[in-house]
């Protein structure tokens, strides 16, 4: 018997309704993309059928002929779109990218530097129940009290004391764009490696919005679903001289076959990445979030550090008297999704937290533009204060019902 997705009806009716909802809420959490039709089709294609270990030439299994040529083709591209010297495109996610770096590099005990989580670091940077802090020793920098830029004092303090193994720079709600010159030469000054985690701003680094970190960075990792327009799982580039270290590290280090169909869609992602229509999204994704900001601002809202140089904007909802979590509510119930997110030296723990980080992605790749998100921070201010704007939000989705690419 052939079973079809039609069969299985609760299953059918569950994804029917996600992909309504999809469709008529506004989807503004900061770490999602809309995948084009062709990564849903390669991801979704035959070969999900296939098991594989190893890399192209050195597998475990027999009948990898195409296999070699799929995984090739992602690399290249990759290394053309960002200019790497070594690729490895099998990681199932994000995190897996950064643990494989730290296996690649250190022994355990060995010191780490990285942001810390309410200025913005991913648990992945050393959070106390991520596996990585049993493994490491993580040191914190952070950012200023005053504009909520990173401490680059503080970053280069902290190096010359501790003498980090790694640096790590980048983060989940750090809406500014990362200086990776300076963090270099603290990395040289203080004789650290430094890893580039760009997991959010990968996609406006492809479009040349953003400085690229290769040239700066031993290691640069990254997902491919933030702002790059592609499936889920992650992507490492490195210097040539960590290549067998790093291949290591993922494969046997941290996992075993690689997801075959995702890989093939990562090949896709950067072909898509690197044309024209990409650039010109990437661009307007950046636009709206500084429309955004502006608009909200003009409302009396609170951005951290004033505004956005990426698509992420960090909402402080303290002068509202009101917590993230009943901020990420009261979004919810007017159609807006977000997430509560920590805001610099946030008084209140993550579950709760004091902000809402606010993504501009989707709606770009929808179509939206500043105008379209001068009406957006309305109806956030207005959602915000109590006042239930779903029907508004429905409407503005019935004009950009899909996406661009
Ligand atoms: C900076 C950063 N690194 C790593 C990750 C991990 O990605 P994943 O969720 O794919 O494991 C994230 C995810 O949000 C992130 O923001």
């Amino acid at each position: 018997m052939a079973f079809n997705l039609k069969d299985d009806k609760r299953l059918a009716e569950l994804i029917e309704a996600e992909e309504n909802r999809q469709r008529d809420h506004l989807d503004m959490v900061a770490s999602q993309s809309i995948a084009p039709r062709a990564i849903l089709e390669v991801s979704g294609s035959c070969l999900s059928n296939r098991t594989i270990e190893g890399y192209p030439g050195r597998r475990y299994y027999a009948g990898g002929i195409y296999l070699d040529e799929i995984e090739t083709l992602a690399i290249e591209r990759a290394k053309a779109l960002f200019g790497a010297e070594h690729v490895n495109v099998q990681p199932h996610c994000g995190t897996n990218t950064n643990l494989a770096v730290y296996q690649a590099v250190l022994e355990p005990g060995d010191t780490v530097l990285s942001m810390d989580m309410s200025s913005g670091g991913h648990l992945s940077h050393g959070h106390k129940r991520n596996i990585a802090s049993r493994l490491y020793r993580f040191v914190h920098y952070g950012v200023r009290k005053d504009d909520e830029l990173i401490d680059m004092e503080q970053l280069r303090d902290m190096a010359m004391i501790h003498r980090p193994k790694l640096i790590v720079g980048g983060g989940s709600s750090y809406p500014r764009e990362i200086d990776w010159k300076a963090f270099r030469e603290i990395a040289d000054e203080s004789g650290a490696m430094l890893l580039a985690d760009v997991a959010h701003t990968a996609g406006l680094i492809a479009a040349g919005i953003h400085v690229n970190p290769v040239p700066f960075c031993d290691f640069v990792t990254f997902s491919l679903y933030k702002t790059l327009p592609g499936p889920r799982g992650g992507c490492i580039l490195c210097r040539e001289k960590y290549a067998k270290e790093i291949d290591l590290a993922i494969f046997p280090g941290h996992q075993g076959s690689m997801i075959t169909s995702l890989v093939a869609a990562k090949a896709a992602c950067f072909a898509i990445a690197a044309t024209k229509e990409f650039k010109v999204l990437a661009g307007r994704i950046v636009d709206d979030a500084r429309a955004l900001a502006s608009g909200l601002t003009r409302r009396g809202l609170r951005t951290v550090t004033g505004g956005t140089d990426s698509h992420i904007v960090l909402l402080d909802l303290r002068n509202l008297n009101i917590t993230g979590k009943e901020g990420e509510g009261l979004l919810e119930s007017s159609g807006i999704t977000v997430n509560r997110n920590g805001i610099p030296f946030d008084p209140l723990q993550p579950w709760i937290a004091s902000g809402v980080r606010i993504g501009t992605t989707v709606a770009a790749m929808r179509g939206m533009g500043p105008s379209e998100m001068e009406t957006v921070a309305a109806l956030i201010s207005r959602a915000l204060s109590g006042e239930n704007v779903s029907e508004e939000t429905a409407e503005l989705c019935r004009r950009f019902p899909s996406s661009v690419l």
